[in-house]
């Protein structure tokens, strides 16, 4: 299973990821450039991504934590999500996302 991923130099990737994995640590092993500071801990924002829109209705919604997070992060949008909060199924194969632009 792959997923399709655009860095934030605009280079497409496709990476692989095994169900269950967290999308987080798939882009930090893939050296996507996430920075994911609080180590998933949903404190940061620093593994912030932008979800293709057809791939969002796929996701778990939003907790309260996460939009809460999602309110200090640079730039977000309506697709944005925390890479940290999503766990990967099988139904997730060829998901498109962004990752979001680099912190200061
Ligand atoms: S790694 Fe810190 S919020 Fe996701």
């Amino acid at each position: 299973m792959k997923l399709i991923v655009t860095d934030v130099d605009k280079t497409v990737h496709e990476i692989a990821f095994n169900p269950d994995d967290i999308l987080m640590h798939v882009l930090r092993a893939a050296e996507m450039g996430i920075l994911a500071e609080c180590d998933g801990c949903c404190v940061c924002a620093t593994c912030h991504i932008y979800v293709d829109a057809e791939w969002l209705g796929k996701l778990e919604p939003i907790d309260d934590d996460e939009e809460d997070m999602l309110d200090e992060a640079c730039t977000p949008q309506e697709n944005s999500r925390l890479s940290c909060q999503i766990q990967l199924t099988p139904q997730h194969d060829g998901m498109k996302l962004t990752i979001g632009p680099e912190w200061d």
